[in-house]
């Protein structure tokens, strides 16, 4: 393996957890800072409802800002069908559709029970998409842990996948570990056993919190699994105000220096992303939970680079 793909979703699962709102301004700065490190796919917000998550209000604006951005796949969160005409309304192709695997959170978060939201889905397919234009991603929130029914059981989720793939072929889907709290073992189990079973019609990456502190563990048991693509919020920012007692995502620094330093590329520059992290910690109301960044930067590299040098 050479290679791995980080998706970074600061700007939507890092500003969402932010009580006081972020100016327009200052969101398109920091996605323009996280395109200037090399970051090529991204989730730039999302489309719900601005009673539930006033922090993406202005999602329109956002985009309008931004303009057109050449080799860079901006993504947008929605909901429901409501929020994908909005977010292909706006210009935004590549959609990620939240559906929770438990039910308590799927309650808590888009207020109706998991099959409903599958059938949302559905319906969001063939009334806005039949002709496949949408990149469609599922973000399977609580595929490991749920904050309200605790430890999820894996033939139920590998059942709600089994419903979710039936829909089309060709779907990306993020295992998401929202609260955390999810072991290693857990994520290497449930991420094999959802590629050996759906990996012909659909494809499976990692989403995760780093709540227990097993973020870059997971990450880790994610690639023993197959798993190629993880996701990653800039500062380790993040959480779902719908969760209680989650922390921020992996943070992207993290990934980016363990990555380096085992010679895996990622195509991302890690001093350009420290500084666009420096915008998202300087954040009124952020939580940073870095690792790397508590590393003074001098001895980042140096390390890094001696390390590697004596290993090679
Ligand atoms: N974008 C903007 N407004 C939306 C919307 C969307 N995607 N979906 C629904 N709404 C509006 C409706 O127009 C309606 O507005 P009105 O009161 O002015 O008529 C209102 O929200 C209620 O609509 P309803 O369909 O009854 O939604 P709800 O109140 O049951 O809420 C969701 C359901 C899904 C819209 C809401 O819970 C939500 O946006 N959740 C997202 C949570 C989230 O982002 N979590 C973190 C990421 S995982
Ligand atoms: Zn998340």
């Amino acid at each position: 393996m050479d290679r791995i793909e980080i998706v970074e979703v600061g700007p939507r699962d890092g500003l969402q957890n932010i009580p006081q709102f972020v100016p327009t301004d200052t969101k398109v700065a920091l996605i323009r800072a996280l395109i200037a490190a090399g970051i090529k796919r991204m989730e730039i917000g999302s489309f719900v409802s601005p009673k539930a998550i006033p922090q993406m209000r202005d999602m329109e604006d956002v985009v309008a800002r931004l303009g057109s951005l050449p080799g860079v796949r901006g993504m947008a969160l929605v909901p429901n069908a409501q929020g994908a005409k909005r977010a292909l309304g706006a210009g935004v192709t590549d959609i990620e559709f939240v559906i929770s695997m438990s039910d308590a959170h799927n309650m808590s978060n888009v207020r109706r029970p998991t099959r409903a939201s599958i059938d949302d889905l559905a319906a969001t397919l063939a009334e806005i998409d039949p002709g496949r234009h949408m990149k469609l991603r599922i973000g399977l929130a609580t595929s490991f842990h749920c904050p309200f029914a605790g430890t999820m059981d894996e033939n139920h989720v590998l059942g709600t996948i089994e419903r979710i793939v039936a829909l089309r072929e060709g779907f990306e889907l993020a295992l998401s570990d929202t609260t955390g709290m999810a072991l290693p073992t857990h994520v290497k189990s449930l991420a094999s056993k959802a590629i050996k079973t759906f990996g012909r019609q659909a494809t499976f990456t990692f989403h995760g919190h780093d709540t227990a502190g097993f973020g870059i563990a997971n990450v880790l048991a994610g690639i023993d699994a197959g798993i190629r693509s993880f996701d990653g919020s800039v500062g380790g920012l993040g959480g779902c105000p719908f969760a209680p007692g989650a922390t921020g995502n992996i943070a992207t620094e993290d990934m980016v220096y363990l990555f380096q330093r085992m010679g895996i590329d990622t195509g991302i520059d890690l001093p350009k992303l420290l500084d666009a992290g420096d915008i998202a910690v300087a954040l009124p109301g952020a939580v940073t939970g870095s690792h790397a960044r508590r590393i003074p930067r001098d001895r980042l590299f140096d390390h890094g680079a001696a390390y590697t040098a004596r290993v090679a």
